[in-house]
């Protein structure tokens, strides 16, 4: 009797496959209303002798039991686990994602770029809205209103905000700066990249473009300094170790002293290679920023100065990779989005290397 009891729950044990079963198989022997339970309560009807016997062999079941559940038990979490690690598992030598058709646009390109070079000599990005306030757009950056150099940039006006404040598309990046002064207090180091906006259009012009604006302001950074980051940059970002960088006076009305920047090219042949030729092309603003700026900002001019310069991108990204004409850059055609973009997972880093 006790030894077919035995066999018949060990061999349930035996059979679950899941830790519900096996519950379900402890309660049915052991639980109060179990089997081998009431066997115990049995006992107290029987003669001594016999008690003694039986509960003993009940005792020795009872113990076996526990034991094949415990087993059984540690079985099937191994087993679990097994599966689980089987079905999660990962090939970590895999590429993260097959490759797509997908490109880069060369502009995002070029502003990760400019963004890994600037960010390696400690500037960071600071970023301003599309939408600009004239006042930020001109008025702050010392371009008043009559001023001339309002007409240079062909602005696109919008209806004035609800507080009467006059709105334009930003002609420039330059209004970062405005707004990166009134929100922080000097030291600064920042680069600011975004679009921009002024109703032209040709092989050169589009009515939306991007720029790159920086800004250092400190008690302490001059000429040098400005001349320094500069040629650092154009030599890194064309990747031309003794490209020549020239700077020519100029005049903004928010820098003084202000400069045009030159690097060294070969039009020869009307083919265009950068590079120390003898010829030169224009490829950014700067200067060092107008006391009068700085004060429109709350800073102290007495106290701190430092140096700003602006470039378009497009400008640099056909020179760099090659592209013939700027309106294409927005067409959106696949095909030449297949031909100059990158691919998603090269990210540019001075460590690997920039495109070339
Ligand atoms: N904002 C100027 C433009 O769009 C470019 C520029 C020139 C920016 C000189 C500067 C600068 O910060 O110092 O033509």
């Amino acid at each position: 009797m006790v030894d077919s009891l035995k066999a018949e729950i060990l061999g349930a044990i035996g059979a679950t496959t899941d830790p519900a079963a096996l519950e379900e198989v402890r309660v049915a022997a052991l639980g109060k209303k179990g089997r081998v339970t009431a066997l115990m309560k049995d006992l107290g009807g029987l003669d001594p002798e016999a008690r003694k016997a039986r509960g003993a062999a009940l005792n020795v079941l009872k113990d076996e039991i526990a034991a094949a559940l415990n087993q059984r038990k540690a079985e099937l979490q191994g087993a679990a686990l097994a599966a689980r690690l089987e079905s999660e598992r990962l090939d970590v030598t895999l590429p993260a994602r097959p490759e797509t058709e997908g490109r880069i646009h060369p502009i995002t390109q070029t502003i990760d770029e400019i963004t890994a070079i600037f960010a390696d000599m400690g500037f960071t990005v600071a970023e301003g809205p599309d939408v600009e306030g004239d006042f930020y757009n001109f008025t702050a950056l010392n371009i008043p209103p009559e001023h001339p150099a309002r007409q240079m940039h062909d602005t696109f006006y919008l209806p004035d905000a609800p507080d009467g404040a006059k709105r334009v598309l930003r002609t420039h990046t330059s209004p970062v700066q405005i707004r990166t002064m009134l929100a922080n207090k000097p030291p600064i180091r920042i680069i600011a990249p975004g679009r921009t906006y002024r109703s032209d259009y040709d092989m050169t012009h589009t009515p939306m473009f991007h720029q790159v604006e920086a800004l250092v302001i400190d008690e302490a950074t001059h000429m040098g300094h400005l001349k320094g980051a500069i040629i650092e940059f154009c030599r890194a970002f064309f990747d031309v170790d003794d490209l020549p960088v020239r700077f020519r006076p100029s005049f903004f009305p928010f820098t003084e002293p202000s400069a045009e920047v030159d690097i060294g090219c070969s039009r020869k042949g009307g083919e265009l290679k950068l590079g120390n030729y003898g010829d030169w092309l224009e490829i950014m603003g700067c200067g060092m920023v107008h006391p009068k700026v700085l004060a429109n900002c709350g800073i102290d001019p007495a106290k701190y100065q430092g140096y700003a310069f602006g470039m378009g991108i497009e400008r640099i990204a056909m020179l760099k990779y090659g592209i013939p004409d700027l309106r294409t850059f927005f067409e959106a055609d696949l095909r030449w989005l297949k031909h100059y973009g990158f691919l998603p997972l090269d990210m540019p880093s001075l460590a690997q290397g920039l495109a070339r």
